[in-house]
């Protein structure tokens, strides 16, 4: 959600920025721009679009120096035109500012400028505050004092990276609300929203912390809070690989992303098993190993896909652990007045570990007294800093913008703080011991769900026209009905349900006809002969149904139009293995709609305002 960059050190600028803008393009790519100084003066192209438009307008147009900041953009105010594209001047045009988040009292501060003769140029709420450090700099001179001074009268969220004409060596970065890290290279800084622009130039960061600030530049780096007070930063190592982040010879990172599961699930389990023991092994869960038996109320929250994770969620908890379980909405938890009674444990789902409001409902759950765990992907991510304990994916960065091994693995992990707190209460040796081995067994069959991948490709082909799709499931696979309705909506455009599949026939199974397709995921479980019967009230009515169903069932063959075949596993991992040919069918029916499966219209990777 935005992205932005800024370097300062002894080389070129511009190479820096625009390829930092392009690793952090799923962030947003509405607009993009840059600012650079030379000799105090600053260069600023904006474009319209990819990053690549900014590109080639710097070739025509190229900017020079050795300080920069630059921007992608996800339009919240204002449309996504030239004049609201980042970096944002102040009047006088010393100030330059590029800005994430959202400054919720930038109509005020513009009518109190506008009142005091001040032209505004654009229509965001980032111009007010580029405006307003302007304008304390115009009486005192000090831009430090200014952006403090700034920071202190808005009211929102931002990650703020300023650069000033009259400071042409330091770059001031603070943050509230909107990640922020700094990259620490051979006599040069970097800072940025997230590790993925970092990793080409230096594995050395300091992770900001809400209501801090930094000044960087020949003289180092000085971290204080907003509010001048020092504060000493701990200098951490990445551990992402570039490699992690190319597409290694495939077409699209969801593809990529979509193969690598059969790995990134052997990696989220790799030293977690005890088979001596029969037990897992958290690491993460440390610090509040001794509380876990006392917990006597879960509740799960995210957002998209992390939401559908912390759905699966519940049946696993509920059945494994046998523990009272909620999932709600991150957006919808924080404004209900929620009740968190004593010994409730909140666990935050988030890939990214930033979602503002994933983050905004950890904080309420927080100082309403709940414990707090994190799933979360992103290392270091303020999610996984701000929650007790917590349990990381480990599958390396996810880039394409539709989730796909995240979530998978967001299962994994689940299932096995299932299986931990289960084993801490009520849960057998021999069933943990059933779950391991078939946990084990997964990645295979994942690899087995892929080779689907050209009967899929058919599938899509004769599909793609429909514009309307229904997913149904039961139980377990009712969340994967609505990730497999959330994939294809998010990557191909196509309007998609869905629905828990009983559900059908108390209104949407009006809609059936011969033009929606009809998903049924319907794994030989124990709501398997109900899928069943659910898929015949769609077929009397001439619906199409296309099946998920555990291979060698020939009763599901003779009543579907076509039946994608997955491995047989254990009904509570069935998720892991019935998502993969779900993710397949959204990547293909996009391509062939023409979309861009990797920055799909309108969506960012990493949602930060709320
Ligand atoms: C955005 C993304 C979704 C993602 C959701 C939650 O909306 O487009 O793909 O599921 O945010 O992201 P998180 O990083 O918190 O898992």
């Amino acid at each position: 959600m935005c992205g932005i960059i800024g370097y300062v050190g002894a080389k070129p600028v511009s190479e820096i920025l625009i390829n930092g803008l392009k690793r952090l393009e799923y962030r947003g790519y509405d607009s993009a721009g840059v600012a650079t100084l030379d000799e105090s003066e600053f260069s600023v192209r904006r474009a319209v679009g990819r990053v690549d438009a900014l590109a080639s307008l710097i070739e025509e147009e190229p900017v020079s120096g050795s300080i920069g900041i630059a921007h992608t953009r996800w339009a919240t105010h204002g449309q996504p035109t030239h004049s609201n594209a980042h970096p944002h001047l102040d009047a006088s045009g010393r100030i330059a500012i590029v800005h994430n988040g959202i400054i919720e009292n930038y109509n005020s501060i513009r009518t109190f400028l506008e009142d005091q003769g001040i032209e505004f140029q654009s229509d965001t709420d980032t111009e007010s505050l580029a405006q307003l450090i302007g304008f304390f700099y115009a009486q005192t001179n000090d831009v430090l004092e200014s952006v403090r001074h700034a920071l202190r009268e808005v009211v929102g969220s931002f990650g703020v990276v300023v650069l000033c004409q009259d400071a042409p060596n330091t770059l001031i970065a603070a943050r509230r609300g909107s990640p922020l890290i700094v990259g620490i290279g051979t006599e040069e800084f970097f800072v940025s929203s997230d590790a993925s622009s970092l990793v080409p130039h230096t594995s050395q960061v300091v992770y900001m912390d809400d209501n801090e600030l930094v000044c960087l530049g020949p003289q180092g780096m000085q971290a204080t809070t907003i509010d001048a007070q020092s504060v000493e930063k701990e200098v951490v190592t990445l551990d992402i690989t570039l490699e992690e982040m190319e597409l290694g010879g495939y077409e699209h990172h969801m593809l990529k992303e979509i193969y690598e599961q059969p790995e990134s699930l052997k990696n989220a389990t790799r030293g977690r098993i005890d088979r001596t023991n029969c037990q897992i092994v958290l690491g993460g869960l440390a610090p509040c190993l001794r509380e876990l038996p006392r917990f006597k109320r879960l509740l799960l929250f995210g957002c998209g896909t992390a939401w559908h994770a912390a759905l699966v969620g519940e049946y696993l908890f509920e059945e494994l652990a046998r523990i009272p379980t909620d999932v709600d909405y991150a957006s919808e938890l924080r404004y209900r007045n929620p009740l968190i009674e004593e010994g409730t444990l909140a666990i935050a789902i988030s890939q990214s570990g930033e979602t503002a409001d994933t983050l905004a409902a950890l904080r309420e759950v927080q100082t309403r007294g709940a414990t707090t765990l994190g799933v979360v992907n992103a290392v270091g991510s303020s999610i996984a800093r701000e929650t007790d304990a917590g349990v990381y994916l480990h599958i390396g960065p996810e880039i394409g913008v539709a989730s796909t091994k995240a979530f998978t693995a967001q299962l994994e992990v689940l299932l096995m703080m299932a299986i931990d707190l289960g084993r801490r209460r009520h849960l057998s040796p021999e069933r943990t011991h059933r779950l391991i081995d078939e946990l084990t067994e997964i990645p295979s069959k994942v690899e087995f769900a892929l080779d689907l991948n050209t009967q899929i490709k058919g599938l899509a082909a004769e599909l793609a026209d429909c514009d309307n799709w229904l997913y149904l499931g039961r139980g377990v696979n009712f969340p994967v009905a609505l990730e497999g309705a959330l994939k294809l909506k998010e990557v191909s455009y196509i309007h998609a349900e869905g629905l828990p599949a009983a559900e059908m026939k108390h209104g949407p199974i009006a809609m059936i006809d011969p033009q929606m397709p009809v998903i049924a995921i319907c794994p030989q479980d124990h709501t398997y002969a109900k899928v069943l019967a659910n898929i015949e009230e769609v077929r009397s009515r001439n619906g199409r149904v296309i099946a998920i169903a555990t291979e060698s069932d020939r009763r599901v063959r003779d009543l579907t139009d076509a039946v994608l075949y997955v491995p047989k596993t254990h009904g509570l991992l069935s998720p892991l293995v019935t998502s993969i040919p779900l993710q397949l069918l959204a990547y293909h029916t996009a391509l062939l709609r023409g979309r861009d499966v990797d920055k799909p219209r309108n969506l960012a990777k990493s949602v930060t305002v709320e």
